[in-house]
């Protein structure tokens, strides 16, 4: 039977302190109000020491918590070429994450990791590099994005398409205003047909078929791809078509994860662990799954 980990419900005064589920406390420092129902949270520890000797690398993820109401997977959206602090970026959709709508600047939360495997941004020096994301999927893809662009001369070509469904769905916009006035980044923005405003200067399209109008060459070339999980399934056989090998094409999935840990087996695929295994799969790996990918 499923073990459920004792600390989803952490309070301040009560988090198991020396288990492996004691959160480490954290400080709102910034929020930017992303959409009507995502924001992105800044964070710093609060103890000194451990913000200094925390370490993570692109792709990682940790256990967030608002005290009294619960703790949840997002994955860490800011990169790590940046320190003193770590984002995360979040859409109210349940208790946990709507408590977390409520919180302030100065509050303080929970944070455990980081957890899980890694991007091997640095076996990619050289190459090209494509992203493609789809809504709030582009905050992985931010992580890695910005750990490149703040090591650009490493990197060769660097094309990000990122789409939402409508232009108030978009994310990052100030980044996105910021690559896009980059000599050095080929950035591709698109709405669903509908989502588009007058003043809307980007494509108008799913994510797929503008990734295929796009066509960004394959050769020497490595793919991040993170979004809903139809919109990585659809351009899985676009990048195919492309002439991108599985080997080469990027994801991350975040498939019911809870402890983090590889404790509660909440999150497996198959014999596969997301938590402990992933989150980072290629696409060679995510077709030997099991079929509910
Ligand atoms: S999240 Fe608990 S085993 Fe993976």
């Amino acid at each position: 039977m499923t073990q459920t980990p004792t600390a989803q419900i952490p309070t301040e005064t009560a988090t198991q302190p020396g288990t492996i589920y004691q959160p480490d406390l954290v400080v709102v420092d910034e929020i930017i109000q992303e959409t009507i129902d995502t924001r992105t949270y800044r964070l710093r520890f609060k103890d000194d020491a451990k913000a200094q000797s925390f370490a993570f690398r692109a792709g990682q993820f940790g256990e967030y918590s608002v005290f009294g109401a619960g703790e949840s997977t997002f994955c860490i959206a800011s990169p790590p070429t940046r320190s003193g602090y770590i984002e995360c970026t979040v859409k109210a959709a349940g208790k946990m994450t709507g408590s977390l709508a409520e919180v302030n600047v100065g509050d303080t939360l929970g944070f455990r990791g980081p957890y899980g495997n890694v991007f091997p941004v640095d076996e990619w020096e050289g190459r090209n590099l494509v992203f493609i994301a789809g809504g709030i999927g582009l905050a992985p893809v931010r992580c890695v994005i910005w750990n490149v662009l703040d090591q650009r001369e490493r990197f060769g070509d660097v094309t990000i398409v990122y789409g939402a469904r409508s232009v108030g769905d978009l994310v990052y916009k100030r980044e996105l205003e910021e690559w896009a006035g980059r000599d050095d980044v080929r950035l591709v923005t698109t709405v669903d047909p509908g989502g588009e405003t007058p003043d809307w200067t980007g494509e108008v399209g799913y994510v797929t078929p503008v990734v295929e109008q796009a066509a960004p060459n394959p050769d020497n070339a490595v793919v991040v791809l993170c979004g809903p999980p139809i919109v990585v399934k659809l351009t899985l056989p676009v990048l195919d078509r492309l002439g991108f090998a599985d080997t080469a094409i990027y994801t991350t999935l975040e498939n019911r994860m809870k402890c983090g840990l590889g404790k509660c087996g909440r999150c497996n695929i198959g014999s596969v662990y997301v938590c402990k295994d992933g989150p980072v799969f290629t696409a060679a790996q995510i077709k030997t799954l099991p079929q509910e990918f």
